[in-house]
C-alpha cells in the first residue's frame, strides 16, 4: 500500500534553468512554474495529501536582478487574482507564510483577500512561503515569545512559529537537482524525509510526485528510536 504523507513541502527550484534551456527570459520559467504548481496542487488533493507547503520567494531572493524581482512580484499578484477562484472551487484553503512588511500594498491586499476567500475550505491547506526564510521565522517567533514574557522552550517557540497552524512536514521535496535546503523550514523539517528530484520545477509532474510519495513509503521514520522499538510497537497495536 502506498502511504501518503499528510504534509508535503516543496522547494520549487529550476524555473530559471528551464527558461534558459529554451532561450527564454527567466520570468518565462517562473510563469511555467505557476502552471506546474497548479498541477501539483490538484495532484496532492486527489491523492489525499492534507497540507502542501511551497517555497515561492525566499528572503534571499531580493538579491536577484531588479527585473527578475519585479517580474516575480507582478507574476505573483497576477497569479493570485487568476488562481484564487479555481482554488476556491477545489476546496483549497490558502495561507501565506512570510514577512509582509516590504511587500507592496497591492500584493498584501491580494494575499489577505485570498486568505479570506478560502478560509472555510478544508480539502487541502496550501501554504505559500513568500518573502520567507527559516531563520526569519525562528527570530520572529523568539521575539514574540520574549514580548509575551513567557518561558522560552520548544513548545512556546513552536507555537509562535509562522507554520504553527499545521503539523511539521512529513516529506520535503526539492526539485532542480540541488542538494540543499536554502533556508526553507529549518525548524519544522527536523524530522522530515527528504527527496531530491532531478526535474526542474516546471517539469515536475504527477508521475514524479508519485515517485517521491513511493520513496516516502519505503522510509522508516524512527524519530530517534531503534527499528526494533518501532516493530514492537506495531506488533502491540495490531493486538488492539
Ligand atoms: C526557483 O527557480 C524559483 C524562485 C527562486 C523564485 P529559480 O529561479 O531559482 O531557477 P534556477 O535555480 O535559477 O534554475
Ligand atoms: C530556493 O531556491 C528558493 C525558492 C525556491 C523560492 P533558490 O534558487 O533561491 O536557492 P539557491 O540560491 O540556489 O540556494
Ligand atoms: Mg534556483
Amino acid at each position: 500500500m502506498n502511504q501518503v504523507p499528510h504534509h508535503i513541502a516543496v522547494v520549487m527550484d529550476g524555473n530559471g534553468r528551464w527558461a534558459a534551456k529554451r532561450c527564454l527570459p527567466r520570468v518565462a520559467g517562473h510563469k511555467q512554474g505557476v502552471v506546474s504548481l497548479r498541477r501539483c496542487v490538484k495532484a496532492c488533493a486527489q491523492r489525499g495529501v492534507g497540507v502542501l507547503t511551497v517555497f515561492a520567494f525566499s528572503s534571499e531572493n531580493w538579491s536577484r536582478p531588479i527585473e527578475e524581482v519585479s517580474g516575480l512580484m507582478s507574476l505573483f499578484a497576477m497569479a493570485l487574482a487568476r488562481e484564487v477562484p479555481r482554488l476556491q472551487a477545489d476546496g483549497v484553503r490558502m495561507h501565506f507564510v512570510g514577512e509582509r512588511l516590504g511587500l507592496s500594498e497591492r500584493l498584501v491586499a491580494g494575499i489577505e483577500g485570498a486568505e479570506r476567500a478560502t478560509a472555510s475550505n478544508s480539502r487541502l491547506i496550501l501554504n505559500i512561503c513568500f518573502n520567507y526564510g527559516g531563520r526569519w521565522d525562528i527570530v520572529q517567533a523568539a521575539k514574540k515569545v520574549a514580548a509575551q514574557g513567557i518561558a522560552m522552550n520548544e513548545t512556546t517557540l513552536n507555537a509562535a512559529m509562522a507554520m504553527a497552524h499545521v503539523a511539521d512536514p512529513d516529506l520535503v521535496i526539492r526539485t532542480g537537482a540541488e542538494l540543499r535546503i536554502s533556508n526553507f523550514l529549518l525548524w519544522q523539517s527536523a524530522y522530515s524525509e527528504l527527496y531530491f528530484s532531478e526535474r526542474l520545477w516546471p517539469e515536475f509532474d504527477e508521475a514524479e510526485l508519485d515517485l517521491a510519495i513511493q520513496s516516502f513509503g519505503r522510509r522508516e521514520r524512527r524519530f530517534g528510536k531503534t527499528s526494533d522499538q518501532l516493530s514492537t510497537h506495531a506488533d502491540l497495536s495490531a493486538l488492539d
